[in-house]
């Protein structure tokens, strides 16, 4: 059984899925990690010499490269992931999918000095991507109230896939 995090960026995907791999015994699993090694460079790389036409492409890809070969792993998706092509119903088939829900004004303080992202270079195009994924994310399979603890959001994941 696999556990798949969604989200916008800087909601916690990473740490949560890092979080629950170390201590619950699940294999940790990165998407745009996947990414940068399938294409040899980072993910702000590829957005700029190659375009995000291309990253999305890579990005589906992945489902049947590496994701449907997951067993019993913590996957945290790229913010954009889901809601590109049928990527979500595509997801649902691989795992347990769970949108971790952040207003954006948080999302903002916690992502404000990293720059590796190419998509919050400008605040307000990020904001309207932001209300724009809210439907597509809703679609997981659950919601989860991310302003909290990375522990207390992983336990509440746990004991969501265990009732
Ligand atoms: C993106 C989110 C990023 C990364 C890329 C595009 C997006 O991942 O996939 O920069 O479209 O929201 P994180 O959500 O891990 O930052």
């Amino acid at each position: 059984m696999n556990i798949i995090l969604v989200g916008f960026m800087g909601s916690g995907k990473s740490s949560t899925a890092k979080f629950m791999a170390r201590n619950y015994r699940f294999r940790f699993v990165d998407t745009d990690r996947l990414i940068e090694k399938k294409v040899g460079m980072t993910v702000r790389e590829i957005f700029e010499t190659k375009g995000e036409n291309f990253f999305r492409s890579v990005e589906k890809d992945i489902i049947c490269d590496s994701l449907v070969f997951c067993s019993n792993c913590v996957i945290a998706t790229g913010g954009g992931f889901p809601c590109y092509f049928d990527n979500m119903k595509r997801l649902k088939k691989v795992g347990w999918v769970f949108y971790l829900e952040l207003g954006f004004e948080i999302i903002i303080s916690r992502v404000k000095n990293k720059t590796h992202r190419p998509l919050l270079d400008n605040i307000k195009e990020a904001r309207s991507l932001y209300e724009h994924r809210i439907e597509c994310y809703k679609e997981a399979h659950f919601v989860i109230n991310a302003s909290k603890t990375t522990k207390e959001v992983a336990e509440e994941i746990i004991l969501k896939i265990n009732s």
